[in-house]
């Protein structure tokens, strides 16, 4: 039988680890995984998160301090989000220079000048009303007159040491707009990565409390996607490329290793995965409860995004995954 002398069957090759390891078809690197982080005003704070357990709100300088284990545990990068001291109706602390996304900025790049810092651009955490644009007197988000202040946001950080923008708005012609502002001032080279498939999720849930930004009223669903398409997606993220976008991103994650896989597919571009906050403390919260296993599930959880086809992962586990690799 011609088959007792194939070697290369799939099952011997999984008869020890070190085979295994040998002929997997997908692993994780640290270099391709981003660590979001949430930045507040005062020192000496890193205040837990109830939400999302053991993930903090840091000020500037004990984020700093965190970031220590980011550079040496090789992770490719961090997402920063604000906390600010002051909402408004226009979010203007988004675009101060004296924000609180601005100081960290010039703080880490002080530090560590090649760590790559990711700044979300969006007003949600922001805005008095807690949306993700500008709204008008009837409540509704008013499209364009918002990208003039995401444009302003993009720029003020790009200023402060961003090295690469995402916006998460959803707002139609922000990345065009932005890509514009961004040439104007001169950062010709900054890349512009965009949350091109974000669905209306549940999964957003902790973050909202982690980063204060519900909608006081409303909810996100006009300028967010709908979970039950999936075509919609492709026409989003080649709108987002035709505008200008250099990487694109599907979020949530887990639920959505199809449109991981076909926006792969269709785009050979740099594509994220954002694993997001409701997908981590689930695992998390099963954990602590004893009901799994919290390290194979984080590695299985991540690997699975990988195989989809993510070149870049954004997860809350970034730095407990990287330290499992190591
Ligand atoms: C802001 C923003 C959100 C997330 C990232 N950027 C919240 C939202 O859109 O409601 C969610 C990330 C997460 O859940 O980890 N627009």
């Amino acid at each position: 039988m011609i088959s007792e002398y194939l070697s290369i069957r799939p099952r011997r090759l999984r008869t020890s680890s070190n085979l295994s390891r040998l002929v997997r078809e997908v692993s994780l690197e640290p270099s391709k995984f981003i660590m979001p982080y949430f930045v507040t005003h005062g020192k000496f704070i890193k205040e837990p998160i109830k939400t999302m357990p053991d993930q903090f709100r840091y000020s500037v300088d004990e984020l700093i301090k965190e970031l220590k284990h980011v550079t040496n545990l090789g992770i490719g990068g961090i997402l920063l989000f604000g906390v600010p001291a002051h909402k408004d109706e226009l979010g203007s602390e988004s675009y101060s220079d004296n924000g609180i996304v601005h100081q960290a900025l010039r703080g880490i790049k002080d530090v560590f000048p090649d760590l790559i810092v990711i700044t979300d651009v969006c007003l949600c955490d922001y805005t008095s009303h807690g949306h993700c644009g500008i709204v008008d007197d009837r409540g509704y988000v008013k499209n364009d007159e918002t990208l003039e202040y995401l444009a302003k946001i993009a720029v003020s950080y790009a200023k402060a040491g961003a090295d690469i923008i995402a916006p998460s708005d959803m707002m139609d012609g922000r990345v065009r707009k932005i890509r514009r502002a961004l040439d104007d001032d001169g950062f010709i080279n900054i890349p512009i990565m965009s949350y091109s498939s974000k669905y209306s999720s549940s999964f957003y849930e902790p973050f909202r409390d982690a980063a204060d930004c519900s909608p006081k009223f409303g909810n996100r669903k006009s300028y967010q996607m709908d979970y039950s398409n999936s075509d919609e997606a492709i026409l989003e993220t080649q709108l987002d490329l035709d505008e200008g976008a250099d990487m694109i991103m599907v979020k949530p994650a887990l639920s959505y290793l199809d449109i991981i896989y076909k926006i792969k597919q269709a785009f050979k571009r740099p594509l994220a995965a954002y694993n997001v906050s409701g997908e981590y403390s689930m695992i998390k919260a099963a954990s602590k409860l004893g009901y799994l296993k919290e390290d194979a599930a984080a590695l299985e959880m991540l690997t699975s995004i990988k195989r989809a086809g993510a070149d870049i992962i954004i997860s809350y586990y970034s730095l407990y995954v990287a330290k499992l690799l190591l």
